[in-house]
């Protein structure tokens, strides 16, 4: 989704800038701006359509500056057109300004503020650019009209403002979407993602929904909209910037499937490191232990691994547990039992579906767990825990280590809280040893790399349609592997209970619809092989992937055994690499699909 950088103090602003952008491109954006200002009187305003490159292409030896501010544009209100990128400028040309998040009474603020001013863009963030020109037209301060602009928005935004009279401050404002300042050595740097700026310092300061900061190059004063001031330390930032590279691979998404036998080795380390019980905070587990539901609230991949972690919460701890859409539970929440207790999946922590419902829930009183990849995200504070993923930077868009992370993290939290519950079935579980023998059964997928990628050629290279079938886990793995397909291939594809295919879908089996069947459930493998038969016996394409003890012969892939609540966290690599491999061969972009957004900061 859109990101923003910001520098004050650096000879070298228009490299920070868009390097910095660089490293927020896999969020996702469709136009991308910079301004710059040498503080001597020389300023640029540089803004394309498409990629950083046709950015970079565009900007002058000329075009330098000692202070700035980037943008990339993940289009809300108004087409990914030049008009419509930011920097967006007021019509009296002395205000630039970017913008995250969607001022939702934009229209109402113009009509009633604005009623005299030509807009040049369709976007929201024209109209607070426009509105804190206005006020300081009409006799106020700079940092004044912008606080006055932004406590009159309603909606979300992260934004940072460059007044061209005054060169020397940067303003910042904040509400709901994410931001973070950066400290170095005679400058600050301004990011929506501590990523972008990594390699200048990894002194962050955290800022507050209803923050404005006023920046130098060497000052930093934080303060509310009220005009309360605010002193905060920074933050060490430790991941390392290494971490984001491609390494050896062509993109992102194949580094990071091939991470997941590592990743699930680091949990093992950071929950169980003496393999006997997961180690959780224990006020952690009271709380989960006194509840007498547990609602998991997620979004896309995260809420596929919901579906996962629902049997395992119920298996391991005794405790029942339903699985919610983020973007329906906030505003049709369903009746709630006595003593809920939420749990938020989510790989960024910012997602905007989740966040809103965090909000709700916590105005009725209810308490929370995040469990999250980045350890200074929004959910991750807000919530009153949070437990890592310990995935490392996910760039790709298509979630594939995070997915895994957050079921391994499901399954340690479930044993955890089932044994300090003292329910059976969790005294006998050895979640280190389940989650060592996936990481051997998710090596073992990635062994088979050049065999899957010649079944994903002879069952997806043409076709235009796919389905996925399974049962239990394996359904939730299905829908999975089906939005794996979608979001990278454009291929629609379709994961679906396999015993729902004869009530309706099968209707659109034709001859070579290709169909993958997950079979790793013993109690419905018999069934869930019928239902493939019955694809078969209407010409369709059946790709039977299965555990080792529950195999056939002509089974396509046969993955190893592991008890069969954790399966998904082996068979889902199938899914990973058949979706990978069909994006790569059709020549698309594997890490950046069209119109999908790694971090998705509106609602
Ligand atoms: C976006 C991404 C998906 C992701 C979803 C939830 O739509 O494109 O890959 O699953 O957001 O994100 P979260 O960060 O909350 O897991």
């Amino acid at each position: 989704m859109c990101g923003i950088v910001g520098v004050i103090g650096r000879q070298d602003a228009t490299q920070v800038l868009l390097k910095g952008l660089e490293k927020l491109e896999y969020r996702g954006y469709d136009s991308a701006g910079l301004y710059v200002n040498d503080q001597q009187g020389h300023d640029h305003l540089v803004r394309r359509v498409g990629r950083i490159a046709a950015l970079e292409a565009a900007i002058t030896p000329a075009v330098t500056g000692t202070m700035g501010i980037g943008h990339t544009r993940w289009a809300t209100n108004g087409k990914p057109t030049e008009a419509n990128a930011h920097p967006q400028r007021s019509s009296d040309d002395r205000f630039y300004l970017v913008h995250n998040g969607v001022i939702t009474n934009a229209q109402a603020l113009a009509a009633q503020y604005l009623p005299a001013v030509t807009l040049a863009s369709d976007t929201d963030t024209e109209v607070l650019v426009q509105l804190v020109a206005a006020f300081v037209q009409s006799g106020t301060a700079t940092v004044a009209a912008f606080k006055q602009a932004l406590s009159l928005c309603e909606g979300s935004y992260a934004c940072c403002l460059v007044d061209r009279l005054d060169p020397s401050h940067l303003y910042v404002g904040k509400n709901k979407s994410p931001l973070l300042i950066g400290q170095g050595d005679g400058f600050h740097v301004v990011a929506s993602d501590a990523l972008a700026m990594l390699d200048l310092t990894d002194q962050f300061i955290e800022l507050k929904d209803g923050e404005v900061v006023t920046l130098t190059a060497t000052t930093c004063r934080i303060e509310t909209l009220a005009g309360e001031q605010r002193l905060r330390e920074p933050i060490t930032v430790t991941i390392t910037d290494g971490a984001a590279d491609k390494g050896p691979y062509p993109y992102y998404m194949l580094k990071e499937i091939n991470e997941q036998p590592a990743v699930m080795r680091r949990l093992v380390t950071a929950y169980a490191p003496d393999a006997a019980a997961p180690v959780v905070d224990p006020a952690l587990l009271k709380l989960l232990a006194a509840a007498d539901r547990l609602y998991i609230v997620a979004a896309g991949t995260s809420y596929h691994a919901g579906l996962v972690g629902k049997p395992l919460f119920e298996r391991l701890a005794n405790v029942p547990t339903e699985v919610h859409l983020a973007s329906e539970f906030g505003y049709h929440q369903p009746l709630l039992s006595a003593h809920p207790v939420f749990i938020f999946l989510s790989q960024s922590g910012e997602t905007a579906d989740s966040r809103q419902v965090l909000v709700a829930i916590q105005k009725q009183g209810f308490k929370s767990l995040t469990i999250t990849n980045v350890a200074t995200s929004t959910l991750a504070r807000e919530a009153d825990f949070a437990l890592g993923l310990h995935a490392g930077p996910e760039i790709a868009v298509a979630s594939t280590k995070a997915y895994t992370a957050q079921i391994a993290v499901e399954a340690l939290l479930a044993t955890a809280l089932g044994q300090a519950k003292r329910v059976p079935a969790a005294a006998s579980f050895d979640v280190a040893h389940q989650l060592s023998l996936a990481a051997a059964g998710q090596q073992a997928v990635l062994d088979a790399t050049d065999r899957i990628h010649a079944l994903a050629t002879a069952m997806f290279e043409d076709t235009r349609d796919a389905f996925f079938i399974g049962r239990g886990v394996d359904h939730a793995v299905s829908l999975e592997a089906a939005l794996k397909l979608k979001e990278i291939s454009y291929v629609q594809a379709e994961g679906f209970a396999a015993g729902e295919l004869k009530h309706g879908t099968i209707a659109l089996i034709t001859p070579g619809t290709p169909v993958t069947a997950f079979i790793s459930d013993p109690v419905t493998a018999a069934h869930t092989r019928s239902n493939a038969q019955e694809v078969e016996a209407r010409g369709g394409h059946v790709l039977r992937v299965a555990t080792q003890s529950l195999a056939q012969p002509g089974d396509d892939l046969v993955v190893a055994d592991l008890d069969a609540a954790l399966t998904p966290l082996v068979t889902i690599v199938v899914g990973q690499l058949l979706a990978y491999f069909t994006s790569f061969d059709r020549g698309y972009d594997v890490d950046r699909p069209r119109n999908l957004a790694k971090s998705v900061t509106v609602e």
